[in-house]
């Protein structure tokens, strides 16, 4: 069975050893999946980020989930979607890479994901898809202490992406 599921979903509800926010590269405010995640998890979340001294693109740092179902959050920073031709993909693949190497590092076995940069940062959703599933296969190869990776779409259309860019072959 495939170590990677589709799912729609509040990614703040999941119960995970660690799931991931879309940050930006401050780490401290935000609306979108980092508000929900903020909410959830409560006062000392933010408390712990600012002890990060944020975040560049394309990276991840993690701290606790605190009252969140998750025992950890991964916070990694997408790029903005400039039109495609400023390194976006990498970007993009590193976030999700550069995540589930932490999350292995932290011994997590199960990781859920948002569709990160496809918000307020314009990727559009399609393409991230793709690009996010080539990344996590990629990655898995060489992780074999993640068993379950979840890509949390917020709605059906979302879904949708993550369930086409998943039925595709390895590209
Ligand atoms: N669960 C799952 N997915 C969610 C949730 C949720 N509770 N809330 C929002 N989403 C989805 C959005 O629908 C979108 O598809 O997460 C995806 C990422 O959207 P954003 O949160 O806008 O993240 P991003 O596009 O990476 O922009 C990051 O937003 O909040 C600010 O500080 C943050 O500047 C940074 C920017």
């Amino acid at each position: 069975m495939s170590r990677i599921t589709s799912l729609v979903g509040d990614i703040t509800k999941i119960e995970a050893d660690a799931i991931v926010n879309a940050a930006n590269s401050s780490l401290l405010g935000g609306g979108g999946v980092y508000g929900a995640i903020h909410r959830a998890a409560g006062q000392e979340l933010v408390q712990e980020c600012r002890l990060l001294h944020g975040c560049k693109t394309g990276q991840a740092k993690i701290t606790s989930g605190y009252r969140l179902p998750a025992r950890h959050v991964i916070h990694t920073v997408g790029p903005v979607w400039r039109g495609g031709d400023e390194g976006e993909p990498d970007l993009l693949a590193s976030c999700y890479e550069t995540s589930l190497r932490l999350a292995a590092e932290y011994s997590c076995k199960t990781v859920a994901f948002p569709a990160i940069s496809t918000g307020i940062y314009g990727y559009p959703a399609d393409l991230a898809a793709g690009t996010a599933i080539k990344a996590i296969r990629s990655a898995l190869g060489d992780l074999p202490g993640i068993e379950s990776v979840m890509l949390v779409a917020f709605d059906e259309q979302a879904h949708a992406h993550l369930v086409k860019a998943l039925k595709r072959k390895e590209d």
